[in-house]
């Protein structure tokens, strides 16, 4: 079936004007459609389509796409005229918020620097800890993804993300992910002002720490001086079923980051909390009530919008959904996948799954995989993509940095039925990559459509 392309004029301003090359790429994934409106789980397309969404915008619609309650808050924000962006006045919801999010997150974290994106989350993390601590270096794992602009990109290794933008942040560098002995190398020396980690790799490929790993970090960073940061920008708000995914493993972190999920997925923010301590290293005089701040950061509509978030969050207990519904995904998931042998494992916690794939054994699979892999990396991965959403109206993505893994991540509101969708459909599209020559032939020309495009 054949998908009707976004409205002409849409696409061809945005390329004139904004980004042709995306155009091109949705266009080749036959993803290019027009969402009129979304809600809950569900898009709709402007050609009669309804996509269920197993991405969530990279685990930005906890709570479903235009929940009532945030558009409700977010309206009266508005009705009223309240105050937008003085920049010399206190803001009102930012305490209230700035509270409710330091009782939810737990430890020593009482403090909120609020700003607009994970990056800048993440930009606050490295400035406050490298002022608090006095040191310069910063650590962080292989395989991270922390944001683009550029001290968050000197915190992931991978060349694709880097290259061009160099020089970047000085004294950053990488260690393996999940290993102890590593870090405690890195810390004896004394000089990383923080280690910077996701608790759950995302975009690695949904990747799990083992069960101590954490807390004998958390003791080697307190040994050695080095404050432990936690990027909870995906697994926070309830992702993975507590409020944040290091209260899987009871940590006491010294600074946590949080964007994505935090407004209902309607208004840029991102918080990062941090200690008392941390806080006032860096405003602790009067002539520095500034020092860090930006235009948006505190916006009356960003706070409405996420204090509603953790109303939702909390009225329909969609901590316990994440785990239940996990749960039930994750089986449902090993019961129609086992046995393929391109299906490796189902990595992850509550809702921030994925399908792990790997390179077939048998010789009849294994040139076809290899010719397009040798293509590039991510082609297999962008078939299922394909597939799943052209064939049976699922909208999914494979991981920034492990293109075999397909993150299944759909909103904590998702429903049994839904799952029970998702489940036939990717059981579908693995059955015919192991069983139907015509999965790879439909490989092999879109793959040279990419290189010709
Ligand atoms: C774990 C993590 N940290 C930080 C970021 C950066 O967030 P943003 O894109 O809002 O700048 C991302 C973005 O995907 C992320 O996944």
């Amino acid at each position: 079936m054949a998908v009707p392309t976004i409205n002409a004029a849409i696409g061809t301003l945005y390329s004139e004007h904004v980004n042709p090359q995306w155009v091109r790429l949705l266009e080749l994934l036959e993803m290019n459609v027009r969402y009129e409106h979304c809600s809950g789980s569900e898009l709709f397309t402007a050609d009669g389509r309804r996509i269920l969404d197993f991405l969530s915008g990279y685990c930005v619609h906890n709570i479903g796409h235009n929940h009532p309650r945030v558009i409700a808050a977010l309206r009266e924000e508005l009705d009223r005229k309240g105050p937008a962006m003085i920049q010399s006045h206190v803001s009102e919801g930012a305490g209230e918020l700035g509270e409710k999010l330091c009782q939810r997150a737990g430890g020593r974290l009482t403090k909120v620097f609020f700003a607009s994106s994970g990056s800048e989350g993440i930009e606050a993390a490295i400035k406050f800890s490298r002022a608090h601590t006095g040191r310069a270096g910063l650590l962080y794992a292989h395989g991270a993804f922390h944001g683009l602009t550029c001290g968050a990109l000197s915190l992931m290794g991978d060349p694709f993300w880097r290259e061009g933008f160099g020089p970047l942040l000085p004294g950053t560098e990488a260690i393996p992910f999940d290993d102890t002995d590593a870090l405690e190398r890195k810390l004896a020396s004394r000089r990383f002002a923080a280690f910077i980690v996701e608790p759950i790799q995302s975009e690695a490929g949904m990747r799990v720490p083992s069960a101590e790993y954490f807390r004998t970090a958390q003791s080697l960073c307190r040994r050695y001086g080095t404050l432990l940061v936690l990027d909870e920008v995906q697994t926070g708000m309830h992702r993975t079923g507590p409020f944040l995914a290091l209260h899987h493993w009871g940590l006491d972190p010294d600074m946590v980051v949080l964007a994505k999920a935090m407004s209902g997925g309607l208004v840029p923010v991102s918080a990062t909390l941090m200690t008392e301590a941390i806080y006032d290293s860096v405003y602790g005089s009067l002539r520095r009530a500034i020092i860090h701040t930006s235009t948006f950061s505190e916006n009356g509509l960003a706070m409405r919008a996420a204090l509603a978030t953790l109303e939702v969050l909390e009225a329909e207990q969609l901590g316990s959904r994440a785990i239940e519904a996990g749960e039930k995904l994750r089986t449902r998931l090993r019961q129609a996948l086992d046995g393929y042998e391109m299906v490796k494992a189902i990595p992850g916690k509550g809702l921030l799954l994925g399908i792990e794939f790997t390179a077939p054994r048998s010789l009849r699979l294994r040139l076809a995989f290899e010719a397009f892999t040798r293509i590039h990396p991510a082609m297999f991965g962008q078939i299922i993509v394909m597939r799943l959403f052209r064939d049976s109206g699922i909208l999914t993505q494979v991981c920034g940095n492990h293109f075999m893994v397909l993150k299944v991540a759909p909103p904590l509101v998702v429903t049994d039925s839904q799952i029970d969708e998702f489940v036939s459909a990717i059981a579908g599209v693995v059955e015919s990559a192991h069983a139907s020559p015509a999965f790879w032939s439909e490989a092999l020309g879109l793959a040279r459509r990419a290189i010709r495009i």
